[in-house]
């Protein structure tokens, strides 16, 4: 009974910004014929946070498992192998982690594997924490070992190591043809690249994702037909940056602009993607979007602030011109455009002043929905190591001033959808109450409304008939 590490994380690795130009493996994926004896038939657990490149490892997880015979629980207390996958976007998506190790503790003896995955793992400080603190944790990998989980399955399960860790902090491969069990049989998320080279001062997600390296179109595309296929009504195409999408391909690969035509030709009900950084948002992307009737005119553009200086210290690559010059060729070239942004208040050192140039941004753009934060050092960031002289009290003061003004745009964004008439993709039954339906527009704005549940994954015409700030309330229409 011994620890096996394979490798643990490593900043300065993390941290190389040379391009990666990355091997694709197309036959990883295989399973041990113990081990699926071993597993057929036992439940699995998977808790996901952070972000969308979390959830589509999670599905693929899912699908491995699931290829070995085991069935997805939520109940955890039923569960042989309990996967934790974390985010480290900001501290509160940390303490949230260590919130469900805590939870999973009792169940130590019960299970074979209780594992942590994900961002978080790809900080030496937290796997130090995670390795001395909580003796119950028995797996820790990164995340471009997600593909690799059965062969961890196997060490803890027939060779019997105590303790596997697996954490190589320089990812830059893609994996294609592993199994994945999708959590939405209407909507999906299809990775079109990983990783990012961008390296925002503030942000952990180049250091924990690797770098910037796309899937071949033709996966891509045979990704999609196969959703097609198989009735789905929404795709989503995924990157920290999509719009970088084909830059660290050989000659003859695709442009964002010329992939998402292409996606766009194989006629998806709807079609989006995420997330655009205004630096590489050229106008060839605008001109598809504006010519495809399946691609959703709903844009999330984050600006993160409004002050040249902030963006300057925050390594944005633009400026506050720059961006509302963006905001208004898309507005000009795409009718009924919405759009959507991320926010910082509070980056180190940021003045009452540079904060007013955020809430300005918000009032040139009218933003129809907005995720605001305050901010979070990230430690190895380049931003994490300055001074700052502004209390979190203060943060907190600004925050609330934010969110008020990009409330009054939302609702405003809202209000005018009212006696309207849009098209709905049906979600399921509403959170708070199972007779009434909830789907999301064009836009992303949710609308609840009174059907028969044989609408779910369908489109359906809905007459707004009440706006709330974060909801709408409809009727369906009939023409
Ligand atoms: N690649 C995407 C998303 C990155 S993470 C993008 O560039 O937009 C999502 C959002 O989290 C970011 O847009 C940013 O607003 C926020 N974020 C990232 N790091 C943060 C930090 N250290 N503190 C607070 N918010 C942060
Ligand atoms: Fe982070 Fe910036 Fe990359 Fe987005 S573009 S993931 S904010 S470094
Ligand atoms: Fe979080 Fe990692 Fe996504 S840090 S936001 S889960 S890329």
């Amino acid at each position: 009974m011994k620890d096996l590490i394979i490798s643990t994380p490593c900043l300065e690795d993390a941290r190389k910004k040379s391009a990666n130009q990355g091997i694709i493996f197309r036959d990883a994926f295989q399973i041990d014929n113990n081990l699926s004896n071993y597993l057929k038939s036992k439940y699995f657990y998977i808790r996901t946070f952070g972000c969308q490149a979390n959830v589509r490892d999670s599905e693929i997880m899912a699908g491995m498992l699931t290829m070995a015979g085991m069935i997805q629980t939520d109940d955890y207390q039923k569960a042989a192998i309990c996967i934790i996958n974390t985010c480290a976007v900001r501290e509160n998506a940390v303490d949230k982690m260590y919130g469900e190790i805590g939870t999973l503790k009792s169940m130590a003896k019960k299970s074979d594997v209780l594992a942590v995955c994900g961002c978080v793992c790809e900080q030496p400080s937290a796997v130090e924490k995670i390795r001395s603190t909580y003796p119950h944790i028995n797996l820790i990998f990164g995340t471009h070992e997600v593909p690799l989980l059965m062969n961890y399955l196997k060490q803890i399960i027939l060779d019997k190591y105590k303790r596997v860790i697996s954490i190589k902090s320089q990812g830059g491969d893609v994996f294609e043809n592993l199994p994945s069990k999708r959590t939405n049989p209407y909507k999906a998320f299809v990775n079109i690249m990983y990783g990012c080279n961008k390296f925002c001062t503030y942000c952990i997600v180049p250091y924990t994702r690797g770098r910037e390296r796309s899937r071949l179109a033709k996966d891509i595309l045979d990704e999609c037909q196969e959703l097609i296929d198989s009735g789905y009504q929404e795709i989503t195409l995924l990157g920290q940056n999509v719009n970088a999408y084909g830059k660290d391909l050989k000659k003859g690969g695709l442009t964002f602009a010329q992939l998402l035509e292409e996606v766009a030709k194989l006629g998806i009900p709807r079609l989006r993607f995420t997330t655009s950084h205004p630096w590489d948002f050229s106008k060839d992307i605008i001109e598809v979007i504006a010519k495809y009737p399946n691609i959703m005119k709903s844009i999330h553009l984050p600006v993160q602030s409004g002050n040249d200086e902030i963006l300057k210290s925050m390594g944005r690559r633009y400026n506050s011109t720059q961006y509302k010059k963006l905001v208004d060729e898309m507005k000009k070239m795409i009718p009924n455009l919405t759009l959507s942004t991320d926010i910082i208040v509070g980056f180190p050192n940021e003045t009452y002043e540079q904060f007013l140039d955020t809430l300005k941004m918000v009032d040139y753009v009218q933003y129809d929905s907005a995720f605001t934060f305050i901010y979070s050092p990230r430690q190895g960031t380049p931003a994490a190591k300055k001074n700052d002289d502004v209390s979190l009290q203060e943060k907190h003061r600004r925050f609330n001033e934010l969110v008020k003004t990009c409330e009054k745009y939302i609702s405003a964004s809202s209000s005018k959808m009212v006696g309207h008439v849009y098209d709905v993709l049906v979600d399921g039954p509403s959170k708070n109450n199972p007779n009434i339906l909830s789907g999301y527009t064009e836009s992303n704005k949710i609308v609840h409304f009174a059907g028969d549940q044989s609408l779910i994954g369908k489109i359906v015409k809905i007459k707004i008939i009440e706006s709330h700030t974060y909801s709408l309330i409809g009727e369906l229409y009939n023409e």
